[in-house]
């Protein structure tokens, strides 16, 4: 083994100790009668986290377009131990309704602990072809509602001592072929809640933000784009799910998951033409 191997190897094992030493350990009985708002709930990596907080006792609220997807989850959410379970459509491209989602859960649970925001509206995974219109209304449903819903909500979270959660990808730190529009918004968003970090922090807010770097999770929605393109491995969304919440109930400030996407993102920045040729090698491009 060359020297360079073992520092590597080294200098990821000692990573790993401080991260496992210092992260603050999870009590699951601190979820038990939390107010949360989940957004983009009705599948995927949403519906596992509305489960997960309904087998603390959380009381929910749970949102996306579709009201029978969402009925079905709040009564599983109820039956798995949720103390509340309510839902309401929302159309998060909309400029009315990320405000109306939020002043739903503030009324109906009487404030809120965790604002977890989580949605994306559907993007295809192809070549770049010049759609504008459509990058611009991806823009609003993954980038604008969230910060629009972030602000209505801080201060009922500033009062509770809450938690702003926010959903992100390996993709808002490393771009990478034919996801152009998303990639965008993810990056939008980690520097919009980045900046707001700094901020909060700097006024000694009660309010703490975990932006979470999700690697490639095995959703419906992104299984069925990914198909025959990649060989990347995908994480279990359950698993994802809780890591997220964990994240969030630790107040920590950031999570990666699975932990090779923090690796990916370093290496990224130090040995850049090496990953820009393996990104574009890993993908089936056939023009
Ligand atoms: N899956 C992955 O590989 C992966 C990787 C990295 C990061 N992530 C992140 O993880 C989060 C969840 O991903 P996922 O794979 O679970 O997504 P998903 O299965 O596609 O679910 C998206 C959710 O958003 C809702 N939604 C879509 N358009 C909406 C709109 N216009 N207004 C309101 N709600 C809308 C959908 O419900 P309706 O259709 O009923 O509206 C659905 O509940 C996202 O932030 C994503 O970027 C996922
Ligand atoms: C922070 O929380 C404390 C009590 O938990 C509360 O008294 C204070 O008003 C909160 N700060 C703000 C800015 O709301
Ligand atoms: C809320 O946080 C503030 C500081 O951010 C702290 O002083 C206060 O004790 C906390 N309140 C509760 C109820 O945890």
């Amino acid at each position: 083994m060359g020297t360079f191997t073992k520092i590597l190897l080294a200098s990821i094992c000692v990573a790993f100790l401080a991260v496992k030493w210092t992260s603050p350990s999870f009590n699951k009985e601190s979820l038990k009668g939390a107010r949360v708002l989940v957004t983009g709930s009705s599948t995927g990596i949403g519906e596992q986290m509305a489960y997960h907080y309904a087998s603390f006792g959380a009381q929910i609220v749970i949102t996306a377009r579709r009201e029978k997807v969402l009925q079905q989850v709040a009564e599983k959410c109820l039956s798995l131990g949720a103390q509340k379970a309510l839902y309401i459509a929302a159309d998060m491209a909309s400029e009315s309704d990320p405000d109306k989602v939020v002043d739903f859960a503030l009324e109906k649970l009487g404030g809120l602990d965790y604002l977890v925001l989580n949605h994306i509206g559907p993007s295809p995974f192809s070549m770049w072809e010049g759609d504008v219109e459509h990058t611009r209304w991806l823009m609003k449903v993954n980038f604008f509602s969230y910060i629009q819903m972030a602000w209505k909500a801080l201060p009922s979270l500033e009062q509770s001592n809450g938690s702003l959660v926010i959903v992100s990808s390996l993709l808002g730190k490393m771009p990478s072929p034919f996801v152009a529009p998303y990639t965008s918004t993810k990056f939008a968003l980690n520097g919009f809640f980045g900046a707001l970090q700094h901020e909060l922090s700097m006024k000694k807010s009660n309010v703490s933000i975990s932006i979470c770097t999700l690697g490639l999770i095995d959703t419906e929605a992104a299984m069925e784009k990914v198909k025959g393109v990649t060989s990347v491995p995908a994480y279990p969304a359950t698993e994802a799910a809780m890591n997220i919440i964990i994240t969030g109930a630790t107040r920590q400030s950031e999570l990666f998951y699975p932990w090779f996407t923090y690796i990916m993102s370093i290496t990224k920045e130090i040995f850049p033409s090496i990953t820009g040729y393996i990104m574009q090698n890993s993908y089936t491009y056939n023009p």
